[in-house]
């Protein structure tokens, strides 16, 4: 059996979430959520531009995909190291990496307190793993050490909440079921999804750790959530919208089937063809080590 990181340090409370369920969930339906998350790899990879023989560092990597789509980009002669919390996730990645045209490094660790090699990477890229640590200011000191001189970090993250309503439309609709001192996904929690959404937080976070020519694009995006029928297509939504599935887990047993009913009556409409379609918006961030 493989074991997991120490659940230590501090981001203990993440590596415990994404070596249980999360990363289970993740790891079990990850060709679906890849699926979800496709327009934000398209936009991230294109800012990165990832180029011929460079060595990229993807951070919270999970199951590896990014990490094999920039893989194409950098052959031959590029490289990757791949870090993530979750054991779980990472395994998925090693079997992937094996199939990769360039040498991919898998680690399994917290990228805040990771050792990088100074100066060893040409790009620091990462798709929605940047939003989970306890102490920013910390984990981006870290990153620019370890980029080059002239080095770039791409990464996306989630803009408001309201601009996301796939998943905020699940999540205000069973709101009335919430147990006392549920707080809605918000930017102010450190690990929330949009932790990075403020535009202003993020320039300041990035320039104190010395990177220089910020810049943020914004995008509309449409999310595809699930395969299938309602049915399929709702369950999927609780895997991937964690309050809902917190909701659902908390709710007393008369209860939970009401739960159910009210996120598939919200999300019905929005069920076209075989899966329900949703709009989103993320920033695209870029930033370069003088
Ligand atoms: C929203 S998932 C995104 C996974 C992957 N990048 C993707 O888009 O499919 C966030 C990822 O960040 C990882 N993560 C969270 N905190 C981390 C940390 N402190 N160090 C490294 N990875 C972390 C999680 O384990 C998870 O794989």
């Amino acid at each position: 059996m493989t074991e997991h990181i120490k659940a230590e340090g501090p981001n203990s409370a993440e590596i415990e979430y994404w070596n249980g369920a999360a990363g289970e969930i993740w790891t079990d339906s990850n060709r679906l959520f890849d699926q979800m998350f496709e327009p934000l790899a398209d936009l991230a990879i294109a800012r990165a531009a990832p180029e011929p023989g460079e060595r990229v560092l993807d951070i919270g990597c999970g199951c590896g995909t990014t990490t094999l789509l920039i893989a194409e980009r950098v052959a031959p002669g590029g490289s990757i190291t791949a870090l993530d919390i979750s054991t779980l996730m990472l395994a998925r990645a090693r079997e992937w990496a094996k199939t990769a045209p360039v040498p991919i490094q898998i680690i399994n660790a917290d990228a805040e307190t990771h050792d990088f090699a100074p100066a060893s990477f040409d790009v620091m890229f990462s798709q929605s793993g940047v939003m989970f640590f306890t102490n920013p200011n910390i984990a981006f000191a870290n990153f620019h050490r370890a980029l080059k001189p002239g080095g770039r970090v791409v990464f996306v993250c989630w803009r408001d909440p309201d601009l996301n309503p796939w998943m905020m439309l699940p999540v205000e609709s069973v709101l009335h079921f919430a147990p006392d001192g549920f707080e809605l996904p918000n930017a102010d929690a450190p690990a929330s999804p949009f932790s990075f959404a403020p535009q202003e937080k993020v320039k300041t976070l990035l320039a104190d750790a010395g990177f220089t020519d910020v810049r943020h694009e914004a995008h509309k995006i449409n999310i595809r959530i699930g395969e299938g029928d309602l049915n399929d297509c709702v369950d999927l939504a609780f895997k991937v919208v964690s309050p809902i599935r917190g909701i659902l887990s908390q709710a007393s047993d008369s209860d939970a089937q009401a739960v159910v009913d009210a996120v598939r009556a919200a999300l019905a409409p929005y069920h076209t063809g075989n899966c329900i379609e949703l709009a989103g918006s993320v920033w695209v961030v870029s930033a370069r080590r003088p």
